[in-house]
């Protein structure tokens, strides 16, 4: 009986502090306290988007020494990990969307952020150009900035190879907005097939879903649409549920080559299983209204009737870093992307730091590489704020003729401040969602690899993720959403 007490109280009193806790850091959140004001004399960060790479240095940056400007085209952080969830409904978007004014309203000095998009830097004048971009615009709708310091990380864009009929027929994977059209498109696919009279060959075609690119994002989403057909659309279109069809097209002859062979071969056999149809070395040559063509290993132009396409074949550069660029062509001549030195510094300019996917490292474009470098470039401002300090200390000291060993002392600080370690990348593993409660998972551990498969480390992928997503409210609202998931099932209203 006592024990029984004990493990009570015990219960109890977790939920209590578990509450409590989750009270007050919401109060905390939601009540931000004083700011520093504006200080003119103090040097300009112009931040340019509000991705991982951005966000991450805003989090860790203390900016008591800087006005900081973030300029981006949307307002908020956007959690990709979790976005092919949204496409399905697995997860709904806001719950994966963070303000970024939740976060800027925190910091030590006021923060101004922007909602537009920067079109032009001039790395000579140090400016940024950029327009409010959305519907609803003011009288004044574009403007220039100055800045001392430039965060440069825009990220990069869809790339589509400039395949024929690719941008005006596919749906992409990039943003909140694609992952809720192709929510959209894959219930009104079905309805279509559903139409009175419908014709076999286009209920066929209507519910082809086809995948291009067998990266993670092709597989992810592939897996997330397997989930929503045999957990959901069965119960609600019976009759039509059987005939959905989805086709994943690689142009290698693996999917995910960046995870290791026995994981491959679990992610292929997993899908096959899951009548998910993979064709490797298959590449698509043209996208049409309703088909696309594809070169298969035989060399054959195979044809593939869709009624949804899903685009994911990597990153290109956005224009207005091709446009850098071409302004600083003599040292930027990389196709990939803009070329930094080991702090950061994008090479062929001053006072610039390019991080995250708009750059061309030996890193793979991932959240996990651009996030370490924004908070490695927060350290480095961090550093750059002392030296300022201190430089500043060691002539008021030389002014007032302060004693030898004092000047020393600072001199050797102002050394120490300094001294800025090159940015080092800690690979922390790769993970991936692949439906049916599977995930794959290539961890680090001591000098070697530890390749996991199966419901264990979905398990793992779901509290990796549910710990990185930056704000408890993230948190609570994708525990809530799938919970929803699991006792309710996805809503198949095409909203
Ligand atoms: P982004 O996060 O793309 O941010 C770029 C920012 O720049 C955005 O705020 C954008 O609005 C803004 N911007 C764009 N144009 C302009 C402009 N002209 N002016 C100003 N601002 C601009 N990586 C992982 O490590 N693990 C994962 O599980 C994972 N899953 C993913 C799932 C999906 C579906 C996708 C698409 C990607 C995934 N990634 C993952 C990759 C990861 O999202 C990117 O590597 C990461 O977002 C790069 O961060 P970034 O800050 O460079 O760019
Ligand atoms: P990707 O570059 O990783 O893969 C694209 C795939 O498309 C390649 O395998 C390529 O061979 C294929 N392809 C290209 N052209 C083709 C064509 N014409 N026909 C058929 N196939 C073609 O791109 P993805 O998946 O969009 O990922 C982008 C970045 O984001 C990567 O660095 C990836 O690691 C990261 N990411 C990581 C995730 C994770 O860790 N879980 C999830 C999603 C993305």
């Amino acid at each position: 009986k006592n024990r029984i007490r004990t493990f009570a109280r015990t219960v109890l009193v977790t939920i209590l502090a578990g509450g409590g806790y989750v009270i007050w850091r919401s109060y905390e959140q939601r009540h931000p306290g004083e700011q520093l004001p504006h200080d003119p004399k103090l040097p300009t960060v112009v931040v340019l988007g509000n991705g991982w790479a951005s966000t991450a240095f805003l989090k860790e940056l203390d900016n008591s020494g800087y006005n900081v400007v973030v300029i981006s085209p949307r307002n908020y952080f956007l959690f990709t990990p979790l976005l092919p969830s949204v496409t399905v409904g697995t997860l709904s978007a806001r719950s994966i969307l963070e303000p970024t004014r939740f976060l800027t309203r925190h910091l030590k000095r006021k923060t101004e952020v922007y909602e537009g998009e920067v079109y032009e830097v001039d790395p000579e004048k140090k400016t940024v150009r950029f327009v409010d971009n959305s519907e609803i615009k003011g009288e004044v709708d574009g403007t220039e900035i100055s800045y001392d310091y430039l965060v440069y990380a825009v990220g990069a864009e869809n790339q589509t190879f400039g395949i024929k009929g690719v941008k005006e027929n596919a749906c992409f994977l990039k943003e909140v907005w694609d992952a809720e059209k192709i929510r959209t498109r894959i219930v009104d696919c079905i309805e279509a097939a559903n139409f009175s009279g419908q014709t076999q060959e286009e209920i066929d075609r209507l519910l082809s879903f086809v995948v291009v690119g067998g990266g993670p994002t092709g597989v992810e989403y592939a897996g997330e649409l397997h989930d929503f057909l045999m957990e959901d659309l069965g119960n609600w279109y019976p009759d039509l549920a059987d005939r959905i069809k989805i086709t994943l097209i690689e142009a290698l002859p693996n999917v995910l080559p960046m995870f290791s062979k026995q994981l491959i071969d679990y992610t292929m056999s997993t899908f096959q299983e899951n009548k998910i149809n993979v064709q490797t070395k298959t590449m698509v040559k043209e996208v049409q209204e309703k088909k696309l063509i594809a070169q298969n290993e035989k060399k054959e132009l195979v044809e593939y009737p869709y009624g949804l396409l899903v685009w994911a074949t990597g990153n290109t550069a956005r224009q207005v870093t091709k446009d850098l660029m071409n302004r600083l062509s003599s040292t930027q001549n990389s196709r990939r992307g803009l070329l930094v030195d080991e702090h950061l510094r994008l090479l062929g300019s001053d006072g610039i730091f390019a991080l995250g996917d708009c750059t061309a490292t030996n890193y793979a474009p991932t959240a996990q590489v651009a996030s370490q470098q924004g908070r490695y470039l927060a350290r480095v401002f961090s550093k750059l704020h002392k030296k300022e300090l201190l430089l500043k200390e060691l002539e008021q000291a030389k002014q007032v003729g302060a004693e030898p060993a004092k000047l020393d002392s600072l001199a050797n600080a102002v050394i120490r401040a300094s001294n800025i370690a090159p940015f080092h990348y800690s690979h922390q593993g790769s993970l991936a969602y692949i439906g049916s409660d599977k995930a794959i998972a290539d961890l680090p551990v001591f000098q070697g690899n530890l390749a996991a498969a199966g419901l264990a480390t979905y398990y793992f992928w779901r509290s990796a993720y549910i710990s990185q997503l930056f704000s408890l409210r993230n948190r609570l609202l994708v525990g809530t959403d799938w919970l929803k998931t699991k006792v309710l099932g996805r809503d198949v209203s095409r909203a």
